[in-house]
């Protein structure tokens, strides 16, 4: 199962991007993660959609071909930060990569609401016309990670707190149940 992971933060140093690399190493027996390369995305250009710039070629070519997205961001002054909006913006035009596509989002913050505002814009925006993602039914299955520094080890660029980890290896597998479900 081929799944790209979208990571929201640029940051060399990110929680968010420790996690990304956390669940592509715990999960390597069951899913083959590929993280996307949005730092390389220019900024969105309409004039540009029909003909867009190689590196917007190849992120919309990784998500198409992908059986699922994982989407994993910090929130920033209480929404997502514009560098996934602008990955998602691209995405959302012409040929439109999401439409159908299993979701699941996570987010780390050392705050302690877990990215909650980010997380819900983020869900309202996966919903629009251009992106019509499926995402992972909610009711259970957020993932928020507050107190971020508490849980990871930097040193090691990985989350390991240990209930944080049992309960994402539970909604990591039901998203690849989803995905599982949802391909036709
Ligand atoms: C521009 C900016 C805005 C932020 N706004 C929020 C916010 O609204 N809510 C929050 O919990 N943390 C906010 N933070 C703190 C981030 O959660 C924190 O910097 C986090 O570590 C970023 O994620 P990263 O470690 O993956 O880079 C903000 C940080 C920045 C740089």
């Amino acid at each position: 199962m081929k799944i790209v992971t979208i990571v929201g933060s640029l940051r060399k140093e990110s929680y968010n991007m420790h996690l990304a690399k956390t669940m592509q190493d715990r999960y390597k027996n069951k899913i083959d993660i590929e993280i996307a390369d949005i730092r390389s995305l220019p900024h969105f250009d309409q004039d540009e959609e029909n003909n867009p710039p190689q590196a917007v070629k190849e992120f919309k070519e990784s998500v198409e071909s992908a059986d699922g997205v994982i989407i994993i961001t910090p929130e920033y002054n209480w929404s997502i930060p514009g560098v996934l909006k602008n990955a998602l913006d691209w995405a959302s035009r012409v040929d439109k990569v999401f439409i159908g596509k299993p979701v699941m989002a996570l987010g780390a913050t050392p705050g302690m609401l877990g990215t909650v505002r980010a997380q819900m814009h983020l869900r309202e925006i996966l919903a629009a016309p251009g992106i019509q993602a499926k995402i992972l039914p909610p009711g259970g299955n957020e993932v928020l990670i507050g107190f971020a520094h508490q849980k990871f080890d930097e040193q090691a660029g990985q989350l390991v707190d240990e209930g944080t980890l049992s309960f994402l290896d539970s909604k990591a597998e039901a998203f690849i149940d989803f995905v599982k479900s949802e391909a036709h």
